[in-house]
C-alpha cells in the first residue's frame, strides 16, 4: 500500500465520547481515544491542580483519586473511565473550606514551589483510606496485624511514589500524620 493512501487514515483522529463525575459534576467530553486521564482534566477540563511532572508515572504529580483510589493519571487513557468518580485537588477542598491535609500541609509548610503539593495531597488522602482499610504495605512488618501502626516508615514507604524535588519531606510527613490524627513529634 503507499504511503500516499495510509496518510490520510493514519492523521484522522479516532475520537470517542466519555462520561464521568468530577469533582461532583457530570461531566461529557469527546477526546481522542488516546488522550490520558491527565490530560483529558488539564486541557478540556482546565483542572489545572493535577500536574504533569514527568508523564511517565514515575513522580506523582499527577495523582488523582479515581472511585476513591489513587492513581497517576497520566498512565490511563480518559476513554477507560466511563462511568467513574474522579476526584483532583479542587474537588477535595476550596479556601475557606479546606480539606484537613489542606490544611495541615499549610500549618506545617509542606511545600516549597507547590508542584507536587496537589499530587502529595491527593495521593495522601488516598493513602489514609488503604490504611483504614487495613491493605499492607513493604514496611509493614506483620501484615496480619489487626491494625497496622501508621509509623513514619509507613507512611514514607506508602507515599513513596510522590517525590518532591524540593525535598519538604520532612514537613509533608509532619502534615500527614497531623491530618491522620497522629503525632507530629518524633519518630514512630
Ligand atoms: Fe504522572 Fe509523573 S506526571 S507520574
Ligand atoms: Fe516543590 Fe515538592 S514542593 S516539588
Amino acid at each position: 500500500m503507499s504511503q500516499q493512501t495510509l496518510a490520510p487514515e493514519l492523521s484522522a483522529p479516532a475520537l470517542a465520547q466519555v462520561s464521568f463525575e468530577v469533582n461532583g459534576q457530570q461531566r461529557t467530553l469527546s477526546v481522542d481515544t488516546r488522550t490520558t486521564l491527565l490530560d483529558a482534566l488539564r486541557e478540556h477540563l482546565r483542572l489545572t491542580g493535577p500536574k504533569k511532572g514527568c508523564d511517565h508515572g514515575q513522580c506523582g504529580a499527577c495523582t488523582v483519586l479515581l472511585n476513591g483510589v489513587r492513581i497517576v493519571s497520566c498512565l490511563t487513557f480518559a476513554v477507560m473511565h466511563e462511568g467513574d468518580r474522579i476526584t483532583t485537588i479542587e474537588g477535595l477542598g476550596q479556601p475557606g473550606a479546606l480539606h484537613p491535609l489542606q490544611a495541615a500541609f499549610v500549618a506545617h509548610d509542606g511545600f516549597q514551589c507547590g508542584y507536587c503539593t496537589p499530587g502529595q495531597i491527593c495521593s495522601a488522602a488516598g493513602m489514609l483510606a488503604e490504611h483504614e482499610q487495613g491493605w499492607p504495605s513493604h514496611a509493614t512488618a506483620d501484615v496480619a496485624a489487626e491494625k497496622i501502626p501508621l509509623s513514619d516508615a509507613e507512611i514514607r514507604e506508602r507515599m513513596s511514589g510522590n517525590l518532591c524535588r524540593c525535598a519538604a519531606y520532612p514537613n509533608i510527613l509532619a502534615a500527614i500524620k497531623d491530618a491522620g490524627g497522629l503525632s507530629s513529634g518524633g519518630g514512630a
